[in-house]
């Protein structure tokens, strides 16, 4: 069999900590597969620009027959020349005295030429995931400016949403997450997110009916809305509290997981990804919102059909309502 031709993959906040984590398992094999090589040209600001080039060298030091190339830059148009997937990582962090819209406004700076530099150079196959936060308003700051390029191709990670949500639940249910099935995080990657386990089954059988035969419908709802929801939304804030800074592997191991899976398919049932919305489930045409997702032929399709009740419309609503916001925000200050 003829060998494959090199995946080129930018990676924006290379030096920093989720770049770290990633770097060494996208070489690896563990994202795009154990035959598929890779070239990987990291992006950071010149302060940033050191801990890259050390990261290179530690890449070079680790001998991956898979990876043909490392280049580090610090310009996003030659760093975005040919990619095929880009891993929009860096981002600027809310700093003391920032308010929400001086932190849009600095997103923009960062994710509107980034997102000109994938329109003007980016290959035909592009993909695109934005990690850095508030990741799915930044993913619309980057489609907006990448005008050729189709909005189906430029998502955000609400992967590590999804994972939190599984890994809560298989310890609820005291069944491994292999085993979990029909989870979906809808909305923003934020605290108005909304983890549904409404379609949720564990080794086939529906996990509300287990768990209501165990805690009783008061008691299952009552775990649902008080313990399971906010712990999976306001994870981000307990591993700052509990680590000291915010999390760094899980978020490149989801990050891992959703390239994997876009590229490489979703044979286990859907998972969930935000991705521009078609106006599926009410959710305002345009808007890039969590959804439960399947990868079909290398491109992520929305579920159609589920049932959805008035309790989650009304928390799909609320994430919805926020997303709207940011949106106008950074319409608001030009960005978009
Ligand atoms: P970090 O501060 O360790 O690293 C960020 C890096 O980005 C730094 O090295 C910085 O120099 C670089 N950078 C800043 N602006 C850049 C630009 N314009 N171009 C290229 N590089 C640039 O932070 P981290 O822990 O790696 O987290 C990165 C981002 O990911 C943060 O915004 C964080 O909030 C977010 N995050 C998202 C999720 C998620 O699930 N979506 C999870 C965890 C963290
Ligand atoms: C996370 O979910 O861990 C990150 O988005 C960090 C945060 O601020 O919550």
């Amino acid at each position: 069999m003829a060998a494959k031709k090199p995946v080129t993959v930018t990676l924006t906040g290379a030096g920093g900590q989720i770049g770290y984590a990633l770097l060494f398992r996208i070489a690896s094999g563990a994202m795009l597969g154990p035959d598929t090589p890779v070239r990987l040209n990291l992006l950071e600001i010149p302060q940033g620009v050191r801990a890259a080039e050390g990261a290179a060298l530690e890449l070079q030091d680790s001998a991956f027959p898979l990876l043909h190339g490392v280049e580090v830059f610090d310009d996003p148009n030659p760093a975005f020349d040919g990619a095929n997937v880009a891993l929009l990582v860096g981002a600027r962090p809310r700093a003391a005295g920032m308010e929400r819209g001086d932190l849009l406004a600095a997103n923009g700076g960062i994710f509107g030429p980034q997102g000109a530099a994938i329109n003007a150079g980016a290959a035909d196959d592009i993909r695109v995931v934005v990690v850095g936060n508030p990741a799915n308003t930044n993913a619309l700051i980057a489609a907006s400016n990448a005008p050729d390029v189709p909005a189906e191709r430029f998502t955000a990670l609400t992967r590590l949403d999804h994972n939190r949500a599984l890994g809560q639940l298989a310890a609820t249910v005291g069944s491994r997450v292999g085993e979990l099935r029909g989870v979906t995080i809808w909305g923003n990657h934020s605290a108005t997110q909304f983890p549904d386990l409404a379609h949720a089954t564990a080794a086939g059988d529906s996990v509300s009916a287990l768990l209501t035969a165990r805690l009783g419908a008061d008691g299952y709802r009552a775990w649902l809305v008080e313990e399971f929801i906010p712990r999976v939304a306001k994870r981000g804030a307990e591993i700052i509290e509990v680590r000291g800074s915010s999390s760094v592997a899980s978020a490149a191991s989801a990050t891992i997981d959703h390239l994997h899976d876009w590229v490489l398919g979703t044979p286990d049932g859907w998972t969930s990804a935000a991705v521009v919305s078609d106006g599926s489930y009410g959710v305002p045409e345009g808007l890039i919102s969590s959804f439960p997702v399947e990868s079909v032929d290398g491109a992520w399709r929305i579920v159609p059909g589920l049932d959805v009740d008035e309790f989650a419309r009304g928390r799909i609503a609320a994430s919805v309502a926020e997303l709207e916001e940011e949106r106008a925000a950074v319409r608001a200050l030009g960005l978009i």
